[in-house]
């Protein structure tokens, strides 16, 4: 069979999950990270859609655009200090050139996605002012998203834009726009019925509804591969945003993945496995990086937000319609077998093996990892302190066995995946420096 991962090619358990499902999810993370973003990639995508039909774009132009309107904003998971950040037209020029950059990087990871070293193109040049000749430089797309992004934080500031069109529309004059766009825009702007409006402001439900359906015209194939790339995406947008993240979910999901085969896991559980190692922090991209990189012990309501990440690995992984057993695996790695852990404070009884296995994945990899309060621990420490849980009756004592048994094995395969993760994110970080400067240079700065 085709995409065969550890002989395990899932067919059928995988058609909740649709690709608007994982666009909609990743807008959504980003609208989560700072109240500034809220709805704005969803509402920017609105508008993109409406501006597309008066531009006549192709159908493969129209694909794309409205596919780079609900991504274009990923690279602000990486800015710092975006909670400050009043009105998003605030935002200054290094962390516009910044989520630009980053942006592109990151959707070139994407490559499940077809057309995606488009959109990052599109993406990368989403901020970049009009003038003479930019149309033959950059992607038509970006022309529009640039128009859509401004509309949408211009009017935002109305309680009823609609009523205010002419204020709207003067914004526009100062503006550098691509001619086309701005007209398109105006006449947006003067024509639109009062449902276009009411859709983009008052109902996040509508918006939903009209994304969902227009995404759904999107194909892509859910095969055991493209879900291992769509993971790897993920863990990359989670490890990444940070130094100090840098490598956990490559550990942690090799560590599970290895654990499980040790454990003579079906392969099926130890697929399952791998990808809740990759994507069981996935709640972490709506912690501030400020926290997740304090230099200092965090203090009690910091520790509180970031203790919040787990719900929401929990609540984006079932909205996507991951199977139960995986949800499950990813989200309980905070219980622990007495019931002290978090959020559910289950206790043992309802934590089938995959959630063993990766509660002790996840301390495991934390024990090895360098962190800005502590340094990494000894091997021999390492073991000792999943040892001493597992006699507090906190962790698995049979998952401990194999762990005990074969430690050498598992430290040297965490340690290979720390370095790899390591090694990509150097490189990433090498590509955007490199490219944020072509950037600067392209939007005049
Ligand atoms: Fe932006
Ligand atoms: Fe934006
Ligand atoms: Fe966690």
């Amino acid at each position: 069979m085709e995409n065969n991962i550890c002989g395990y090619a899932p067919t059928f358990e995988f058609d909740s999950i649709s690709f608007s499902k994982f666009l909609l999810l990743f807008s959504e993370i980003v609208e989560n990270t700072a109240k500034v973003m809220d709805g704005h990639l969803q509402r920017t995508t609105y508008i993109s859609a409406h501006l597309a039909e008066t531009l006549g774009l192709s159908e493969n132009e129209v694909k794309f655009l409205i596919i780079s309107s609900m991504l274009h904003d990923i690279g602000l998971l990486f800015v710092i200090k975006l909670g400050f950040v009043e009105e998003l037209d605030k935002l200054d020029r290094s962390a516009l050139i910044d989520h630009g950059e980053l942006g592109r990087w990151v959707v070139k990871e994407m490559s499940f996605l077809e057309g995606h070293e488009r959109i990052a193109e599109i993406i990368r040049f989403h901020h970049v002012d009009y003038s003479p000749g930019l149309e033959n430089r950059i992607p038509v797309e970006s022309l529009v998203l640039v128009g859509a992004d401004k509309l949408e934080v211009i009017a935002r500031k109305y309680k009823q834009p609609w009523m205010y069109k002419k204020e709207i529309m003067e914004a526009f004059s100062e503006s550098k726009l691509y001619a086309p766009v701005r007209e398109a825009i105006c006449k947006l702007i003067k024509d639109a019925p009062l449902v276009f409006w009411y859709n983009l402001f008052l109902s996040r439900r509508a918006k939903r509804e009209y994304l969902e359906a227009l995404l759904g015209d999107i194909p892509l194939k859910f095969n055991a591969s493209n879900f291992l790339k769509i993971s790897k995406t993920i863990a990359t947008l989670v490890d990444f945003r940070s130094p100090v993240t840098s490598t956990h979910s490559a550990r942690v999901s090799s560590l599970a993945e290895a654990i499980g085969e040790m454990m003579e896991l079906p392969a099926r559980k130890r697929f399952l496995l791998k990808i809740a190692g990759l994507l069981h922090d996935i709640g972490k991209l709506v912690v501030p990086i400020d926290i997740l990189e304090k230099p200092a012990r965090l203090s009690p309501v910091e520790y509180a937000i970031v203790q919040t990440h787990i719900y929401f690995s929990y609540r984006f992984l079932r909205q996507i319609g991951m199977p139960a057993e995986l949800v499950e695996a990813a989200s309980f790695h905070h219980e622990r077998l007495d019931g002290s852990g978090y959020p559910f404070g289950i206790t043992g009884d309802c934590m089938y093996i995959g959630a063993r296995i990766m509660q002790v994945a996840d301390v495991f990899a934390a024990l090895c990892e360098k962190r800005p309060y502590k340094d990494r621990w000894d091997k021999g420490v390492v073991l000792s302190t999943i040892k001493a849980e597992v006699e507090g009756g906190r962790l698995c004592r049979k998952v401990y066995d194999v762990v005990e048994e074969r430690f050498d094995e598992l430290y040297a395969i965490s340690e290979k995946a720390a370095r790899d993760a390591k090694n990509r994110f150097e490189g990433f970080l090498m590509n955007v420096a490199i490219g944020k400067e072509k950037l600067a240079e392209i939007m005049g700065f």
